[in-house]
């Protein structure tokens, strides 16, 4: 089929997937104009915001791509204070960000649990519940979920990593720790208590096929997910898959890929929400504005505390590492404007597909 025709339609087979991301010269170009063409139609020009607080870098797993993996005794390990977060959630508010999105390393004690639970309701109380929250903390059981969602957070984002069982397993030891069937009935469990539920993959990992990639994107859709988020691998020294760092696409390809898979995947899923990671940043630092040309629409400031983030480097020289926020912002404001786009301030930039679905009754 015709490079034209894939793109007048939402429902891509495998070929028709595999085809686009292999795309080079006008194909790849049609490509990237097609997904900007969609998303502007359906989502307008807005990017929306998450200000990102890292919570902790404690983990008890050890992905074999993670620096913060535990095994990785390099790394000072630490924990924000509840202050600490609620004063990084209320610049979030003050800087008009109207969401905010904790991430950590994976931990399921009650202790943990507990302490989500209350940081939840202590940032719903700022300016009466104004901010909206997204989690990013691993697997956990569906109660635990439903009492985070019941305290107020109302998104959540569990990347597959890779949707393909034999690929997991080449990047997780295969360990009940690390099973796939678990990281799938977690997915299962967002969608059921009702979060808006993301979840995403690495690009350029070792091993990994265009066909793996094609099925990740129909394993997205399938789900019928309210939002994604896609990064390039980056190769981190203390962790295992360094092994492989010669046998993945070289850096530009890896950037490349990642931007046609969005591009991709905003053909078959345009009203979802899509982040451009700071992992597109760090390969290339136009890598962020390039992510939201090819159909990204949300973008996820770092507001940790600059003390911590060098010990959250889950790859090797992250972008925006020693930046203050303030700098941050109008840096952010600058260069979407260069690229005809503006932030969405004080919104908390729902995903137009799950409120879609939800206004629908299903
Ligand atoms: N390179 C790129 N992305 C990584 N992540 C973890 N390690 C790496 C790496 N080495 C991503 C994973 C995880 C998210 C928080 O960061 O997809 O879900």
């Amino acid at each position: 089929m015709s490079i034209d025709e894939i793109l007048n339609k939402t429902n891509l087979t495998c070929e028709e997937i595999k085809q686009l991301l292999a795309a080079e010269g006008e194909d790849k170009k049609k490509l990237f104009d097609r997904a900007l063409q969609v998303k502007l139609k359906h989502l307008d020009n807005y990017v929306h915001l998450r200000g990102l607080i890292e919570y902790s870098n404690i983990c008890t797993k050890y992905c074999l791509y993670c620096g913060v993996r535990c095994k990785n005794l390099k790394v000072e390990r630490y924990q924000l204070s509840d202050e600490e977060v609620i004063e990084c959630a209320k610049l979030a508010h003050k800087l008009g960000y109207g969401s905010v999105a904790i991430q950590s390393g994976e931990r399921s004690d009650k202790a943990f649990v507990d302490k989500i639970t209350h940081l939840v309701q202590e940032i719903k109380k700022i300016d009466n519940g104004s901010l909206g929250i997204t989690l990013s903390l691993g697997e956990q059981t569906e109660e635990t979920y439903r009492r985070w969602f019941e305290a107020g957070a109302h998104r959540y984002l569990l990347r597959i990593e890779a949707s393909n069982e034999d690929l997991y397993y080449k990047i997780h030891p295969r360990d009940e720790k690390h099973d796939f069937k678990k990281r799938l009935d977690c997915i299962d469990s967002l969608l059921k208590v009702g979060f808006q539920t993301g979840s995403g993959v690495m690009i350029g990992l070792p091993f990994q096929s265009l066909d793996d990639l094609a099925s990740d994107l129909l394993f997205f859709k399938q789900k019928d997910l309210a939002m994604v988020g896609m990064g390039p691998f980056i190769p981190h020294p203390d962790t295992p898959l360094w092994a492989y760092k010669d046998q993945i696409p070289p850096a530009e390809k890896r950037m490349e890929l990642t931007l046609k898979m969005i591009a991709t995947l905003r053909l078959m899923m345009p009203e979802i929400n899509m982040v451009a990671a700071t992992a597109n940043q760090t390969l290339d630092p136009q890598g962020r504005e390039k992510a939201i040309l090819a159909g990204a629409n949300v973008i996820m400031p770092n507001l940790t505390p600059n003390e911590f983030r060098e010990n959250y480097l889950i790859y090797p020289d992250k972008a925006n590492v020693k930046d203050k926020p303030s700098q941050t912002q109008s840096k952010l404001d600058e260069s979407l404007a260069a690229i005809g786009h503006k932030v969405l301030y004080n919104a908390w930039g729902d995903s137009v597909a799950f409120m879609r679905k939800k206004a629908l009754g299903q």
